[in-house]
């Protein structure tokens, strides 16, 4: 009796344990993130660029997954994020961008620097949004962790500015970028930590922290489990959706209330690194619009707000599963110390809520972008089929 009862504990232990990602203290695996505003092209069109991206993570779906070599899948290069990650030995340092909506890691050809560990398998591969070029495996080091023989891409890129990117997406993304009609997937940088036992769980948390500085380090990625200094209370779980398209990213369900007025029901959508604003789907960017009173800003293209109006601002609730998360009304707002950088004027309020382009009930009818996450902790678990989120020191931060 006794034995079985306390079989029972370690069994019931273990599933507890099994189903919330380890909780890492002074992680050697953790990645420092920058954040810059990408000033080269003149003003950045912050909408043009997270539109365009929308509609190409739209367009994907298990039959095309294969076949989307020539769908545009890049990163917003107009605000983007980037890790230090070594590749070769000894190793060479890029700033990577960090991307959950892609899965496959690559540099450019053109900074690529080959050692005695840069193996060419003569896989082509092709990059969404980029370009292509030719698989290797090398060393890659994150953090102080080195993965031996991983699989990237090294990339001819239209683009010479952009050095590569580090895809921490679901493994399933990765299929067709070993050939069009491919089904075949190439280990991520985390299933890599994974199968060469450098974490337990495939889980990669996300911690960024709002900024008004042009260019700062202002995240970390930890890989392997989650980091308690970066997060208030419990992280609060949600199962991955099933809908497509959303199902190929970090995709979710959630609905959307401004205050008590519901602006979304309950829905697909996904979580995205890559992209800045928070997108919603017409109908519910309308809703959003008339409750606000916003006005369309021609120049940016993003809602407009007067003092008055932002003074009168109330959350914006994201219902996940059975917690809501809060985004404050200056959570709402774009940075006003960076209007210029987006074509603004420095005495407007920009609202970083904007218009996804389509209707809902097409699978993806919500990007909770980086704004969204630079207010709440994220969780990107694997293992165990879910994202989390939790509140952090700067969720109700008011310095926007
Ligand atoms: C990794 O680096 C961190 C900080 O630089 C250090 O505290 C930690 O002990 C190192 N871990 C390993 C396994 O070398
Ligand atoms: C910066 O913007 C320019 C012009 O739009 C673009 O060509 C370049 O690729 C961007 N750089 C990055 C790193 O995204
Ligand atoms: C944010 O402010 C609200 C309202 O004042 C409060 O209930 C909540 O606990 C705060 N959240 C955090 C993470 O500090």
């Amino acid at each position: 009796m006794f034995r079985a009862a306390s079989l029972l504990m370690i069994f019931l232990l273990a599933l507890s344990i099994a189903a919330s990602p380890v909780e890492i203290r002074d992680s050697p695996i953790t990645l420092s993130v920058a954040r810059r505003l990408n000033t080269s092209g003149g003003t950045i069109n912050l909408l043009q660029h997270d539109q365009s991206r929308a509609t190409a993570l739209k367009t994907v779906s298990r039959d095309t997954l294969s076949r989307r070599s020539g769908s545009t899948v890049a990163t917003n290069d107009a605000v983007y994020y980037t890790a230090a990650v070594g590749i070769g030995s000894p190793a060479t340092t890029y700033n990577l961008i960090v991307d959950t909506g892609s899965s496959f890691t690559w540099v450019s050809a053109t900074s690529y620097v080959k050692t005695s560990t840069s193996v060419n398998t003569g896989q082509p591969v092709s990059v969404p949004g980029y370009g292509s070029g030719t698989e290797y495996t090398d060393t890659v080091t994150l953090g102080n962790l080195t993965i031996i023989r991983q699989p990237i891409g090294v990339i001819s890129t239209s683009t010479d500015s952009v050095i590569g990117v580090l895809g921490i997406g679901p493994l399933d993304l990765t299929e067709g970028i070993l050939g069009e009609s491919s089904t075949m997937t190439i280990p991520t940088v985390t299933d890599s930590l994974y199968n060469q036992d450098m974490i337990s769980q495939i889980v990669v948390s996300v911690s960024f922290e709002p900024t008004t500085s042009e260019s700062d380090i202002n995240g970390e990625l930890t890989f392997g489990g989650t980091d308690a200094t970066k997060y208030t209370g419990a992280i609060a779980y949600t199962p991955l959706t099933t809908t497509e398209p959303a199902s190929y990213y970090w995709g979710i369900t959630e609905s959307i209330t401004y205050g008590t007025t519901t602006i979304l029901t309950e829905t697909a959508g996904i979580v995205d690194t890559g992209t800045t604003l928070i997108l919603i789907a017409s109908n519910a960017y309308d809703e959003y619009q008339s409750a606000t009173g916003a006005t369309l800003d021609e120049t940016t293209g993003l809602l407009r707000i007067s003092s008055t109006q932002y003074s009168a601002l109330v959350n914006l609730n994201f219902n996940i599963g059975s917690n809501t998360f809060a985004l404050t009304p200056n959570g709402q707002i774009w940075p006003r110390a960076l209007n210029t950088y987006i074509g603004g004027s420095s005495d407007y309020i920009y609202l970083i809520v904007n218009n996804l382009g389509t209707p809902s009930g097409e699978g993806l009818d919500f990007i909770n972008g980086y704004t969204f996450l630079e207010r709440f902790y994220s969780v990107f678990d694997t293992t165990n089929s879910q994202v989390g989120f939790a509140t952090t020191a700067y969720t109700n931060a008011t310095t926007n």
